[in-house]
């Protein structure tokens, strides 16, 4: 089979314990259907890289990472050692911008076994994608202060939407909602008081809408939609939205199926110039850091879609298939975060063993 090169990140904190459940699960998955991965590991974008030099990338990082077809990615940052915008600036905003992975693409899906604190709601109820813009819209570094220090002190960040940057994401979002059997949009505004970017964010929607006839597509502002996420998760199939209000929306989207941690996520660049990332959406969980008690399914969920990335697309979905196996069983196979009393170890050896069992019976069968 096929040989896939692989950039491993673990960073900070909880990534460090997930990442490993994410590689045992590949390995399986590669033993199983017939391909290699031939992986490095990398220990910068960390607190600790930072410590030792100062900085959290090496100088050389862009040519190193972009000979890999994918990276896969833990968690960056630890507030009390570096301040969160100069981590996360300085490596994952880094990655995202210079290896042009404009679509975040993140399931939201309530998974057997899995309690959802919204009541009454079943496993079908809850099922659909977040896509969001992932290298500009309000996440720039284009702003500044004045008159620091004074009673005059201004502090200035701009949005930027270009239209390149908006129809990109939307062309993706209209895509997979066309090959969805809903095939319905839902775009995040909120153009009645960002007076400027999120009307044009409105304008390109309906301009693109001319191209997806049989799209159907509405929209709600940002208040509203978080309200109608928790009301009624299931009015939605595909969610498109601006890169801060898709960062909101895809923790408030797990959320609604019991926890963020079970969250995967994609950040890729469609063209396939440059290696795509994935990663949890969760990030390094100071509070539960070093514990072992982790939920290990947002690493393993993310190592199913890198698999589907990188063309593995049935060990991908066996992976997924061995994550449901276990989860349905519930009660104490499920870490805290679920309920349970499970370590991310045992989980995560549960989930490979259940993958083994899988698919060496798929062996027998065929
Ligand atoms: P967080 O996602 O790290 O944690 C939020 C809460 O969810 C915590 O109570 C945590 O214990 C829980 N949680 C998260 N993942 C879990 C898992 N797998 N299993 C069980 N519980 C889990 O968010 P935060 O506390 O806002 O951020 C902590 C640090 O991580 C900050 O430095 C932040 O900037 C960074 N961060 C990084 C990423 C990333 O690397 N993509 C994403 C979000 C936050
Ligand atoms: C995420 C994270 C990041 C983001 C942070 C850590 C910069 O919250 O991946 O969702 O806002 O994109
Ligand atoms: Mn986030």
């Amino acid at each position: 089979g096929a040989t896939h090169r692989i950039a491993v990140i673990p960073g900070d904190g909880i990534g460090t314990e997930v990442v490993p459940e994410g590689l045992r699960i590949l390995e399986a998955a590669a033993s199983a259907f017939d391909f290699q991965l031939d992986y490095e590991q990398f220990h910068y974008a960390s607190a600790d890289y930072y410590t030792k030099t100062g900085t959290m990338l090496p100088d050389g990082w862009f040519d190193q990472l972009n000979r890999f077809d994918s990276i896969f990615f833990g968690a960056v940052g630890w507030p009390d050692v570096v301040p969160d915008h100069i981590s996360l600036w300085g490596s994952l905003l880094q990655f995202r911008r210079h290896f042009d992975q404009y679509v975040s693409l993140r399931p939201v899906k309530l998974l057997p076994g899995i309690t959802s604190p919204l009541a009454g709601r079943e496993p079908g109820d809850v099922d659909f994608y977040v896509v969001r813009e992932n290298t500009e819209g309000e996440y720039s570094s284009i702003g500044g202060k004045i008159f620091e220090g004074t009673d005059r002190e201004t502090v200035i960040q701009e949005t930027v939407m270009t239209r390149t940057g908006v129809d990109r994401i939307l062309k993706y979002a209209f895509d997979l909602a066309q090959s969805r059997p809903k095939k319905h949009l839902t775009s995040a505004t909120k153009s009645n008081g960002i007076s400027i970017s999120m009307p044009y964010w409105d304008q390109r929607v309906e301009a693109m809408a001319q191209n997806f006839a049989d799209v159907a597509v509405d929209k709600y502002h940002i208040d509203i939609l978080t309200a109608n996420f928790v009301l009624h998760p299931d009015w939605f199939d595909v969610v498109v939205a601006s890169n801060l209000f898709g960062d909101i929306l895809s923790d408030l989207g797990p959320a609604c199926t019991g926890t963020i941690g079970v969250a995967p996520s994609g950040n890729i660049n469609p063209e396939r110039k440059f290696p795509s990332l994935f990663e949890p959406v969760h990030g390094s969980a100071p509070d539960i850091a070093g514990k072992g008690i982790a939920n290990p399914i947002g690493q393993i969920w993310s190592a199913s879609m890198m698999l589907e990335h990188l063309g593995e697309t049935e060990a991908a979905a066996a992976v997924m298939t061995a994550v449901e196996d276990v989860l349905a069983v519930g009660g104490d196979t499920l870490t805290p975060d679920m309920g349970g009393t499970a370590t991310t170890k045992t989980l995560g050896e549960a989930v490979r063993r259940q993958f083994e069992t899988n698919t060496s019976m798929t062996l027998v069968r065929s």
